[in-house]
């Protein structure tokens, strides 16, 4: 079973899993590195890892649009009923469930998760997850390095999303000692060049990482790859 993966830019990301669509933290309006609009984008879940305005995004616009369920952290996803979002989930880290395209657990992350409105958004998450063939997707999040993710890394991870960007998560060394520490399959780096602030040169980056014997996919906005 393939996996097709599309980068649209920041840490929005598509996962069509066995016919699935799902999103990821899909920030489009005002978002300068958006490749596809809120109106647009087909989803059947919606995954948000933080509160934070450039991942909570379009989420509850695009789930009022297409059903999609939003699945989050419990705070979240209650947030999310407030909005007018009908199908809601809330999971918290360390807590897997079951859905139709594999088992996903939240994950820990070094970071804020304050709601666009002021409300409190949780802790912030990563995601990690299992299709039912097995493959495992790591989605790091917004975070700092730790260690933990070296345990995470022993599960054996197909395809990791790690930020580069610097400044408000790691930056391009912390990412690299991230990978060393998850050493997944595929790594594709995310939450860079969004803004001048978080400005990285992602194929410097890669030409290191790639010495590790990682397959590292540097996408532009929109573009999708098959794993
Ligand atoms: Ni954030
Ligand atoms: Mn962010």
């Amino acid at each position: 079973m393939s996996i097709k993966v599309t980068w649209y830019g920041h840490s929005a990301m598509g996962l069509e899993i066995d016919h699935t669509k799902i999103l990821v933290d899909p920030y489009f309006t005002g978002n300068p590195a958006a490749s596809t609009s809120a109106d647009k984008v087909a989803a059947e879940f919606i995954l948000v890892t933080h509160g934070h305005f450039d991942h909570v995004g379009d989420a509850a616009a695009i789930a009022k649009r297409t059903e999609a369920t939003v699945i989050s952290n419990f705070e979240i996803a209650e947030w999310m009923d407030k909005q007018g979002v009908k199908k809601t989930h809330g999971q918290h880290i360390g807590g897997a469930h079951g859905w139709p395209f594999g088992e996903l657990k939240l994950t820990p992350a070094m970071h804020g998760s304050g709601l666009p409105d002021g409300t409190n958004g949780g802790n912030p998450a990563g995601f990690l997850l299992t299709t039912k063939d097995g493959k495992k997707i790591y989605i790091v999040g917004d975070t700092g390095l730790f260690s933990d993710m070296k345990l995470i890394g022993q599960q054996g991870i197909d395809l990791a999303f790690v930020p580069i960007g610097d400044n408000y998560t790691m930056g391009p060394d912390d990412a690299y000692t991230a990978v060393e520490l998850i050493m997944p399959k595929h790594v594709i780096p995310v939450h860079y060049n969004t803004w001048e602030l978080i400005a990285q040169d992602a194929e410097k980056w890669a030409a290191r990482v790639r010495k590790l014997g990682v397959q590292v996919h540097v996408m532009k906005p929109g573009e999708s790859l098959i794993i």
